[in-house]
């Protein structure tokens, strides 16, 4: 999300730390004596903090490339198994305490996550959760072609899917630290668009924005809630997903 807007290496770290402390919260009252399933789970950042905590993890990955990655940030870790595969196909074992599904759902049409998410509510223990974080949009549901295909969900169309899939929202917050990095990618893609490429110089210009993001932060994400401005278009949000109850 972050490439190609001159943005210091260390943003990716600030925001899975500030985000880790979100999924400690959202996570605090669940028993950590339970498996975790963490389901297109990148190179395993997740997975690795998860380990840490739940006394076992299944992370599924299914591109070639991020799985080889994967396998050894586990390595580590005896009690993560790492799987390549394709989520849509892959068959959970037994129960899990927690699903993550950590910015997939976007990869996929409604039509396949509603399949899984129906399938995933069986694989859950009594008590178990989804936490979902996904990329969102305001406004309606956006599906993008190209080379990036996706589809940005509006928050009430993924409330409309869970509800749909026998899925209950106890909980739901906006990933602050994502949608801060997303002012101000958003903010240099203005940058990109108005001036020459030769004249952008985003080797000055991304860690400006970046340390003005971090220093003005929190009053940035206030201020354009308070003024009222639909900014930026796409945010993030967790969701924490139990069965609906029988
Ligand atoms: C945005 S990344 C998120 C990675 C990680 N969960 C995180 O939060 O940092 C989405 C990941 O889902 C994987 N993915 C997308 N569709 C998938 C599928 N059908 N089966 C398995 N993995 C998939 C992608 O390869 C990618 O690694």
């Amino acid at each position: 999300m972050m490439d190609g807007f001159g943005f210091p290496a260390s943003a990716g770290h600030y925001r899975f730390r500030a985000e880790s402390g979100i999924v400690k919260r959202l996570l605090r009252d669940v028993d950590p004596k339970g498996e975790v399933l963490d389901l297109g789970c990148g190179v395993g950042y997740w997975a690795e903090a998860f380990a840490q905590r739940f006394s076992s993890v299944v992370a599924v990955e299914g591109s070639g490339a991020l799985y080889q990655a994967l396998e050894e940030r586990c390595a580590p870790y005896p009690n993560i198994r790492p799987v390549l595969g394709n989520v849509l196909s892959f068959e959970p074992e037994g129960y899990h305490r927690v699903v993550f599904l950590g910015g997939l759902l976007m990869y996929l049409d409604e039509e396949h996550v509603t399949a899984l998410l129906r399938r995933l509510v069986t694989h859950l223990e009594p008590g178990g959760i989804i936490l979902c974080r996904e990329s969102t949009v305001r406004g309606k549901t956006e599906r993008r072609g190209g080379d990036y295909p996706v589809v940005y969900r509006s928050v009430q169309d993924y409330r409309r899917i869970f509800k749909q899939c026998g899925l209950t929202v106890r909980q739901s917050e906006r990933n602050e630290p994502y949608v801060l990095m997303q002012i101000g990618c958003e903010l240099i893609k203005k940058w990109k668009g108005l001036v020459p490429e030769p004249f952008q110089m985003l080797g000055i210009v991304g860690p400006l924005a970046y340390w003005a993001m971090r220093l003005g932060n929190p009053w940035i994400n206030h201020l354009f809630k308070a003024l009222g401005i639909s900014f930026p278009k796409l945010e993030n949000h967790f969701f924490v997903l139990e069965p609906e109850a029988s």
